[in-house]
Parts: structure tokens; sequence; C-alpha cells
């Protein structure tokens, strides 16, 4: 790496954390390192909104610095204030303290005048969860424990709701980056899912629950020897948890779809997820009209992913076209309101 120098473009507002120089020299002026401290720095990929940096402190200490873009790296334009990066700072302080020890990286420091953050690097050797379920390592234990960490920052937020409901009432990043790019534009694209679909988006509106992830997807889970991470909390908000519910259903839905070998196991784990979701949500008072909204949001976002702005780059055109028309015949004519239900006549479609 070479060594920073001073020069206006590195000191004043324009920093590029992917630029080593300039983030080493940034972190020594700012006394975030010491004044010659020598980290090794890496750019790690995956990141779809944001710069993110893996820093290795010689004292053995490790950091991942997450710079907000205001223009996202997908195929159609999408723009997002770089301001959101403090929401997910704001959602990581919360976090650490709501979800299971262990799966939330505690937050080093913020810096308002970069749009950036640090925290903790997930320790190596570890595994992204997406990657692992798309080479057909699905495992019931890793469900398992998605689905309680799910059910308990959900219960654990309604139980502290009058102090953490002022904190997360603003949603413009969820109608951002959520509502308009998924399901908005998805009912634009598939004109027959319209009326589903608004009608989903104002019940979501009028939802006021719980603290809601609003990105829980194996993408931004990390496994470290057996335990899951959670990561990339910038459209966390409260809203309606049924949301997070079908978010992550998807995934599991769409993998059932994409890997024909192991489909009846995706689907087994799509069940063990509602279960195991229920039971560690426990006695929360949303809890028995949950199901239905987590079946329309199941749905909404099985449509999304293949017609909406941000679509799963593993499934073919035909698996995509398939799995539109699947959905939009569920949606137009009695859509199932029980998830079990849900999963099983989704998958015998495929
Ligand atoms: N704390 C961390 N420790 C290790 N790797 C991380 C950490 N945070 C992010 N990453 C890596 O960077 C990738 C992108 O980070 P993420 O927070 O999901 O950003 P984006 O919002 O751009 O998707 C993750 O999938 C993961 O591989
Ligand atoms: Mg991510």
């Amino acid at each position: 790496m070479s060594e920073p120098h001073a020069s206006p473009v590195l000191a004043g507002k324009h920093l590029d954390i992917e630029q080593p120089g300039a983030l080493v020299a940034y972190l020594r002026r700012t006394g975030r390192i010491g004044a010659r401290e020598q980290p090794a720095v890496r750019v790690l990929s995956g990141g779809v909104s944001n710069r993110v940096v893996l820093l290795e402190r010689p004292s053995g200490e490790s950091w991942v610095l997450k710079q907000a873009l205001a223009k996202l790296r997908v195929r159609v334009d999408w723009y997002s204030s770089p301001e959101r990066i403090h929401h997910e700072a704001l959602g990581l302080r919360w976090l650490e303290r709501l979800a299971p020890q262990g799966t939330i990286t505690p937050l080093v420091f913020e810096d308002h005048e970069h749009h950036l953050l640090a925290m903790h690097a997930v320790p190596e050797p570890h595994d992204n969860w997406k990657t692992l379920l798309l080479a057909g390592h699905l495992s019931r234990d890793h469900v398992t424990q998605a689905a309680q960490l799910l059910g308990e920052i959900h219960r654990r937020a309604w139980e502290r709701r009058g102090e953490l409901l002022p904190i997360f009432e603003d949603r413009s990043y969820f109608e951002s980056l959520r509502l308009e790019p998924y399901y908005g534009y998805a009912a634009e694209q598939a004109p027959a899912a319209a009326a589903f679909i608004e009608s989903l988006i104002a019940e979501t509106r009028d939802c006021r629950l719980t603290l809601v992830h609003g990105d829980y997807s194996p993408k931004n889970v990390l496994v470290h020897e057996g335990r899951l991470v959670l990561l990339d909390h910038e459209v966390i908000h409260w809203g309606d948890p049924a949301f997070d519910i079908g978010f992550f259903l998807t995934h599991l839905l769409s993998k059932a779809h994409h890997l024909p070998a192991h489909r009846e196991a995706f689907a087994d784990a799509a069940g063990l997820f509602w279960r195991v979701y229920l039971e560690a949500a426990g006695r929360v008072e949303w809890a028995a009209e949950l199901e239905p909204r987590a079946a329309r949001h199941t749905l909404g976002c099985l449509l999304a992913r293949v017609a909406g702005r941000s679509q799963l780059e593993y499934l073919s055109e035909a698996e995509r076209t398939r799995q539109r028309e699947g959905v939009l015949a569920l949606m137009l004519g009695a859509a199932p309101v029980r998830v079990s239900e849900l999963i099983h006549t989704f998958v015998e479609r495929l």
C-alpha cells in the first residue's frame, strides 16, 4: 500500500474509503488509529449500496468500514441519500441490545461528515449464508437460528415499544428502498398484480407494531463457527414484522425454485422458519393476526424479486417468468392465508 499524503481531496469532503491511502490518512488524521499505524486495507465486494472495506489493525483488531453510495450498484437507476448510513448506525446500536449475544457486530464509530461508520469485523473464516445456500448447504440449525434471531428482535423491540417507537418512526428509507422499488415498481411491471400490491402497500403503511429489519436476507448473514451474524441495517424501521418474514421466506422459496435437487429441503426449511419464528416471537399481542400478512408479503416479495428493481441474479429468464406467473395466479385467485399452504402451493406449481 502506498504511503498516504496530504491533499485537499484526501483531507476534504470527498473521502472515498475504497482508496486505501486516503482511508488510512483519514483514520490517522481523526485519531481513530495511531499516527503511524499501518493497517491492512481490503475492499470487500458484495455490497450493492455501499462501499465496504475491511481494516486489519496491527493490534489484531479488525473493523469493517461502510460508506453509503448515493447511486446504488444495480442495473436500473436507483438513488438514495448517503445520510442513511446514520440510520444504520442507530440500528446497530439498538440491535446489539435487542438481539441474542454475538449476532450483531458492535459499532466502533460513526462520521456524519463522510457518511460512514465502522463496526467490528466478523472474524475469519466465515461464510456468507447465501453462498452456502446456493451451493446446496442448507442446515436446519442455521434456519432455526435465523428464525429465533428475527422472532427475538421483533418481540424484544415490541416489549420496549414506548422507548423505541419514536426512535425508529422515520420510515423514509423503507419507503424509498423497499416499498417503491420492490412493491411499487413490480406493480407497474406486472399490472395484473397492481390491486393486490397496492392494498399490500397500504396495509404495510398502516401497520406499526415493532422494529422491522427490512433487509432480512441470507446475503446479509455471515456464518462464523456455526453461529449467524446479521448485517446491513439501513432500512430498519418501526412497522410490520410480517414484511421481514415474507422477505426472508422469499429467499428460501426462490432457492427451492432454482435448485430442484434441494426443492423439498428448502420448502421444509421455509416451514421450519415460520414455526420457530412464532415460538420465538412468543406472546406478542399481534401474533394471531400475523400469518395472513406474512403470506401476502411472501407473495409480494416473490413477485418483487422477479419483477421489481432488485431482481434475484441467480434466477434464469425462464425461472423468472415461471415465478412471476405462478405468483400472479396465486394473487389473482384465492391467495393462501396460511404460510404452510402458501409454501406447498408455490412449490407444487413449479
Ligand atoms: N462486520 C462485517 N464483518 C465482515 N464482513 C462484513 C461486515 N460487514 C459487511 N461485510 C461484508 O460486506 C458485504 C456488504 O456489506 P453490507 O452491510 O451487506 O452492505 P450493502 O448494504 O452494500 O449490501 C457483506 O455481505 C459482507 O460480506
Ligand atoms: Mg447487504
